[in-house]
């Protein structure tokens, strides 16, 4: 018989547990479902926006500056087309008020909050115009995302951002690209493509089912993800 496993290792144990559970059990509904993929071929995209085409970068922060200042400098530093507005509307959260924090850690809250208002304050945008929107109460991650964006036209695009997110240098001309091929081009359109995410495609469907058939040659396969990571 096994030694019985160290009390600390437990709870890591069943966590290691639980999340092969949810894999699998993930894996078996996907594969269960056929899964729709489309192959494409990979092409430059030679199509234009038009004039009305915008596209908003929605940060959504709360109290972790050093990886808020990491992901405004990567969204900053990526590759953008001159003549496309890029707007930047960041949302800041506000702590949640409890009466039981003595003023000491209320003063400690208050600086942080401080700390990420001054930075994103004084943080250079050059790509568009840039929106703090500054929250009195703490609105929670949930109602961050749905509040997020209103849309305000077609041509208008939103990419949604959590500030624990550090964006590759071409997320930009990735999205416009998916833009430009799935949304303005005509033979390409499909109303079924909603968004798109650059979260990596972390469950498979069919990766322990039936194996997705792609041939040599497509390098591009749609399929559905939801994804919180980096959502268009
Ligand atoms: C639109 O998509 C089609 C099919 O993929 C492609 O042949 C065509 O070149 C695209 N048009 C433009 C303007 O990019
Ligand atoms: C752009 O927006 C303006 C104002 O809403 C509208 O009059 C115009 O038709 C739009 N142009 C295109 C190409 O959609
Ligand atoms: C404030 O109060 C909450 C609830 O009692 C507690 O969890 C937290 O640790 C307290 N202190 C700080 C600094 O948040």
């Amino acid at each position: 018989m096994a030694p019985a496993p160290p009390k600390q290792l437990l709870p890591l144990l069943l966590f290691i547990l639980v999340s092969f559970t949810c894999i699998w059990l993930f894996s078996l509904t996907a594969s269960n479902r056929s899964a729709r993929i489309q192959t494409q071929q990979l092409q430059i995209a030679t199509q234009t926006p038009g004039p009305n085409f915008t596209f908003i970068v929605k940060l959504l922060t709360f109290n972790r500056l050093s990886s808020l200042s990491r992901c405004l400098n990567s969204l900053s530093k990526a590759n953008y087309d001159a003549g496309d507005a890029v707007h930047l509307h960041v949302y800041i959260d506000h702590f949640p008020l409890d009466s039981r924090n003595d003023s000491a850690e209320l003063d400690g809250k208050l600086s942080v909050s401080r700390q990420i208002v001054d930075f994103v304050d004084g943080f250079d945008w050059k790509f568009g115009e840039k929106l703090v929107h500054y929250r009195t109460t703490n609105a929670g991650l949930q109602a961050q995302w749905l509040e997020a964006w209103w849309p305000s036209s077609d041509h208008e695009f939103a990419f949604v951002v959590e500030d624990d997110l550090e964006v590759s240098p071409l997320y930009y001309r990735f999205l416009k690209a998916v833009i430009l091929n799935y949304y303005y081009n005509a033979s390409n359109f499909s109303p079924s493509i909603y968004g798109a995410s650059l979260q990596r495609p972390r469950f498979v469907p069919g990766k322990h089912g039936n194996k997705m058939q792609l041939d040599g040659e497509n390098q591009i396969f749609l399929y559905e993800l939801v994804g919180t990571w980096g959502q268009l």
